[in-house]
């Protein structure tokens, strides 16, 4: 019956464009729930305190190596002297496997590269938990995965602890006391008002994962108040929400005193030459995770090895990490499930689900080297559209035609109903693993709401009626639709689809798109570029739309909250500041955008759930975003390893790799592999050689 209203065809000539408009009702339609899929393990959920605390202990603990070869020798303080004055202890009850013995690798595979290892000045180091691993930040959200949903609030890390002030506008943070970099240089408030002075609010500095000073609120202030202290100052009372923004990767100081001199208000660089200070081929970066860079093969491989300056210890004083060596093989993703399920690599993250039947058929098998392990359905790919009509990304006739397109409801609509998600999800693998997903959070996680929830089904009909009336014709015959006269030139339709081709899921969805809009008379032209490509061209706002996995944002809500809207000038990842600076913000996004900042200015529950269900039916309503498939990972780990947590997801609060909280994992005596490369070896001077 709803064809009906769409046979209109050929009499819809005689209508003027603006009654063509298609009542929003007509086109939406049940969603479907998703296939009946159960995590294959639950987290035991616990308190904060039932993890950590902060303490002295009576004595510690080091490899016997360290010991002999470095403390003895003199090339070492020992380990009492090395460590805080109170470490970060973990609790034996909450680790898995309790206490644990040193030795062994995680050998580790990634897909990216790296650009170098200043990551606080914007470079990427190859991803799949390098930096994770190489960055402690002020909190910590991955472990959240077991935290009691009441007493969620992020794990102190560098902040061992903090107070607000009574009317709830300034935070005082207590910086972990007498930690040291992986070289002994101090870690204090200056390594924090240098990332925060010189890099956040430095516009010229673009750290990764996009923390600017909007990411905690506009006229938000940061001071030091002594070498262990410092304090917040926001406009908001209690806006515990940006506790969460101090994590991973928005609030990770990097070391000061390598950083410092090479930053353009203390040095003759450019931004370029601070960005770029510290190449791949520098050794021995000072870092305060528990594993430092020794040794970098192009292609091939990034070796770390322990941090003997590492400030975390269990309960019976023992430094972590337990395990003596880190491996980074260069290759791909792919290549990552793969070796993790044949047991020549021991973690992946499973979430190309291209690969999900071949691994679960090999990890099924009693003799199989591996765990998997799946979990929920948070991973999600989004088709989105760039939504700057003033400037971001300088675009040319043809791309600020499309612009407009993207700004234009009817156009999304067309867009997002053209899109057969059943039929896409099951392109990539079938069986109960992919849903349906129309957009906006996750349905599945804490704050989803499916009565909230819009959903446009596949109507191809329809959408051709859509762009009908947006006066987007075939004029030339040619089987694509042309703009129309006087905007670019009446050319044809042709969009560019900007993906990630290190990530067979990423460019195979976007090939599902791109013939999906063909029937619909659009020519969208494959702009696939390497990762550190894309991301660059994406923040660039060169795109005109993109295929993208998406973040944490959709999963956890409370984790890159400011990312959900574009709340400032750079928090959006696909609609950001003009050429004058200004988002130009559509009506809906307004809503969006308010419903955001209250969201993050409210720490009552039942509030935030209301706000939530408004963003979801705002955000689904108008498609802010085109949802294209969601579908569960699996977390992939060698068999040897112990304390690995129940029910860690591959993605939550952040990824597995900061969730299992690595510096805790060991491998018992028995099972330890040889896969040490520079065995009972320490790192040397930064930027030095790697050991010998
Ligand atoms: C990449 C991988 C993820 C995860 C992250 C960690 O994005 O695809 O599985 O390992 O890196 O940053």
């Amino acid at each position: 019956m709803r064809k009906h209203t769409y046979a209109l065809g050929g009499a819809g000539l005689l209508l003027s464009v603006s009654m063509l408009a298609i009542p929003a009702q007509e086109l939406t339609g049940e969603l479907p729930d998703p296939p009946e899929f159960a995590a294959q393990s639950e987290p035991n959920f616990v308190s904060v305190g039932d993890i950590l605390e902060f303490k002295a202990l009576p004595e510690y603990h080091e490899p016997d190596w360290v010991t002999s070869k470095y403390v003895d020798e003199g090339k070492l303080p020992p380990v009492a002297e090395r460590l805080p004055k109170e470490p970060l202890v973990y609790k034996t009850a909450n680790m898995p496997d309790g206490v644990g013995v040193y030795g062994d690798t995680m050998r580790h595979v990634i897909g990216g590269r790296p650009e170098g290892w200043n990551y606080i000045g914007g470079q990427s180091q190859g991803w799949g938990g390098i930096d994770i691993g190489l960055s402690e930040c002020l909190t910590r959200t991955g472990p959240l995965f077991q935290v009691k949903a009441d007493e969620l609030e992020p794990l102190p890390n560098l902040a061992k602890s903090w107070e607000w002030s009574e009317d709830g506008h300034e935070l005082t943070m207590h910086l972990i006391e007498g930690a040291k970099w992986s070289d002994g240089d101090p870690f204090d408030a200056e390594d924090v008002m240098f990332y925060w002075n010189d890099n956040v609010l430095d516009s010229n500095v673009s750290p990764l994962n996009g923390a600017t000073p909007e990411t905690f609120g506009e006229g938000t202030t940061l001071e030091q108040v002594d070498p262990y202290t410092i304090k917040w100052t926001f406009k908001e009372a209690f806006p515990k929400q940006y506790l969460y923004a101090m994590a991973y990767g928005t609030f990770c100081p990097g070391p000061s005193h390598i950083l410092k001199p090479e930053h353009p208000k203390y040095s003759d660089n450019t931004y370029e030459q601070y960005k770029n200070a510290f190449p791949p081929e520098y050794m021995n970066m000072p870092v305060m995770g528990a594993w430092v860079p020794v040794e970098y093969r192009p292609d091939d491989i990034i070796v770390m090895r322990r941090n003997p300056y590492y400030w975390k210890v269990d309960e019976e004083g023992n430094q972590l990490p337990y395990l003596n060596e880190m491996h980074y093989r260069l290759s791909t993703w792919a290549d990552r499930d793969v070796q993790a399920v044949a047991g020549s690599g021991d973690f992946s993250n499973l979430e190309q689900a291209e690969s999900y039947v071949e691994s679960l058929r090999r990890s099924a098998e009693d003799s199989a080297p591996a765990r998997l392990q799946f979990g929920a359905r948070t991973i999600g790919y989004a088709l989105r559209m760039n939504l700057s009509g003033n400037g971001w990304g300088d675009p040319d006739e043809r791309e600020q035609a499309v612009r407009e397109l993207n700004r234009n409801l009817d156009f999304r609509k067309a867009v997002t109903i053209a899109v057969d998600r059943q039929r896409l999800g099951e392109s990539l693998v079938r069986g109960p693993f992919t849903a349906i997903y129309p957009g906006g959070l996750y349905a599945g996680t804490a704050f989803y709401d499916k009565a909230s929830t819009v959903y446009y089904p596949f109507n191809l009909d329809a959408a051709k009626s859509l762009l009908d009336g947006l006066d987007l014709k075939d004029t030339d015959g040619n089987g694509i639709r042309n703009f129309p006269e006087g905007t670019a030139g009446g050319a044809d339709v042709e969009i560019t689809l900007l993906a990630n081709t290190d990530y067979g899921t990423d460019t195979n969805l976007a090939e599902g798109v791109i013939a999906m809009m063909e029937p619909l008379g659009i020519r969208v032209i494959a702009n696939f570029q390497s990762g550190t490509a894309r991301d660059d061209m994406s923040q660039a706002g060169q795109f005109d739309w993109s295929v993208e996995r998406q973040g944490s944002e959709m999963v956890s809500v409370v984790q890159n909250t400011a990312t959900l809207a574009p709340t400032g000038p750079r928090t959006s990842y696909f609609h950001r500041a003009g050429t004058d600076g200004t988002v130009d913000l559509l009506p809906f996004e307004q809503e969006l955008v308010d419903v955001v900042n209250k969201f993050i200015a409210t720490s009552d529950n039942a509030e935030r759930v209301e706000l939530m269900k408004q963003y979801q039916k705002i955000y689904t309503e108008n498609v802010y975003s085109v949802g294209l498939t969601q579908y569960p990972g699996a977390l992939i780990i060698n068999k040897r390893f112990a304390n690995v947590p129940a029910g860690t997801p591959i993605f939550m609060f952040n990824w597995a790799e900061d969730s299992v909280m690595r510096e805790r994992l060991y491998v018992p005596e028995d099972k330890q592999g040889n896969y040490e490369l520079f065995p009972e070896t320490l790192p040397g001077e930064p930027g030095g050689e790697g050991p010998a």
